[in-house]
């Protein structure tokens, strides 16, 4: 009878300090104290071999059902410990997934950057190099070398921004387009040339498709055997890189240029809907490139011989595939430095473009 009182005073006992333990630590405490080797229970349990038969009987099952009851309510109450300690977590290192995950750097890529960086790279993939020349040109490079002689309408159409006369009486000129590049290429390389010429040009005209200063590319490829397919094949393949499409639908439309013969415009299909343009498919044309096969008059300008060296040669406007690509609506915005303008058409610096990862 005492053994029972004492039993339930234990289990009392035990229960309390189990539901008193404020952390899985001092349950543990609790657990070993009772059931361990040499807690309590175990210690009732070894003490038993010394009670006669019957008595080991009924001890021994009760003890077995107080072991049973006293690690149920050790189970029980681990899970609550659990829980809160869960719950106090989730309540101090809760995180606002609405703040940026990480400040946004001030500074982004221009349109023009980016789209110049995109042609370098496509154009590097099929084995161009890169060429430069300077902004202030002679007569001679940006007009005469390329079959522009004095009295040639081109000089109008070209609105140029001339400097004062030299003492000889000469005026040099902000290069009109990138052209006269291919002069300078030829004059210091021997062919097979392939070379872009990525730069700024200048022209005196103002609005919302012209700025008195912007870019373009030029593409001059010489050699023993060069060909219009050739030519029609390369700008193919940059059309269909640059707008980042599987096809572009294009059309080669004859064209004048002094530099070229024959010389061609290259038009791109597209659509408009809601007046943004779609490219690469569609009835409307967009004129996108000037091209042609290099004019003998120029390969002979460059020190070259045109009967044993031809080649083609192009022109692209870079801020005009910005427009079209990123869908800018209008030109001169590209150099009023709006920050606003900036950070909404301006691309990450950490997104180089390259022909593996995508080019935009
Ligand atoms: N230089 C021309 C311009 O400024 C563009 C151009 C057209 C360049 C045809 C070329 C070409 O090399 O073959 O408008």
């Amino acid at each position: 009878m005492t053994e029972t009182l004492d039993l339930e005073k234990l289990e009392q006992d035990l229960i309390a300090q189990v539901d008193q333990a404020s952390n899985e630590q001092a349950l543990e405490e609790v657990r070993i104290g009772a059931l361990g080797k040499k807690g309590t229970i175990s210690a009732m349990m070894k003490g038993m071999g010394k009670l006669d038969p019957e008595q080991r009987k009924s001890t021994g099952q009760a003890l077995n059902a107080l072991k049973a009851r006293v690690s149920q309510a050790i189970a029980t109450q681990k899970e609550v410990l659990k829980k809160q300690a869960m719950d106090l977590r989730l309540a101090t290192e809760h995180v606002d997934v609405t703040l940026p995950a990480r400040k946004r750097s001030e500074g982004t890529i221009h349109p023009v950057s980016q789209v110049w960086e995109e042609v370098v790279q496509i154009f590097g993939d099929l084995g161009f190099s890169v060429a430069e020349g300077p902004h202030i040109e002679s007569d001679w490079y940006n007009f005469g070398a390329l079959n522009i002689p004095d009295e040639h309408p081109a000089r109008q159409e070209h609105d140029t921004f001339y400097f004062n006369p030299d003492k000889d009486g000469s005026r040099k000129v902000l290069r009109t387009h990138t052209s006269p590049v291919q002069i300078r290429t030829m004059e210091t390389n021997q062919p097979p040339i392939r070379i872009i010429a990525p730069g700024r040009t200048f022209r005196c005209d103002s609005d919302q498709t012209h700025t008195p200063m912007f870019h373009q590319v030029e593409g001059l490829v010489l050699d023993s055997d060069i060909h219009l397919g050739h030519l029609k094949w390369t700008l193919t393949e940059f059309c269909k890189a640059i707008f980042e499409l599987d096809d572009v639908k294009m059309r080669f439309r004859s064209s004048h240029f002094p530099f070229t013969e024959p010389s061609m415009e290259i038009d791109i299909g597209c659509t408009w809907e809601n007046g943004q343009v779609k490219i690469g498919e569609g009835d409307d044309w967009l004129e996108i490139l000037g091209s042609g096969m290099v004019h003998p008059n120029v390969i002979r300008a460059g020190g070259l011989d045109p009967d044993k060296v031809q080649g083609f040669a192009f022109g692209v406007g870079i801020d005009r595939i910005a427009m079209l690509k990123y869908g800018i609506p209008d030109l001169r915005a590209f150099f009023e430095s709006d920050l606003r303008w900036l950070r909404h058409y301006g691309f990450s610096a950490l997104n180089v473009p390259n022909l593996a990862g995508g080019l935009s």
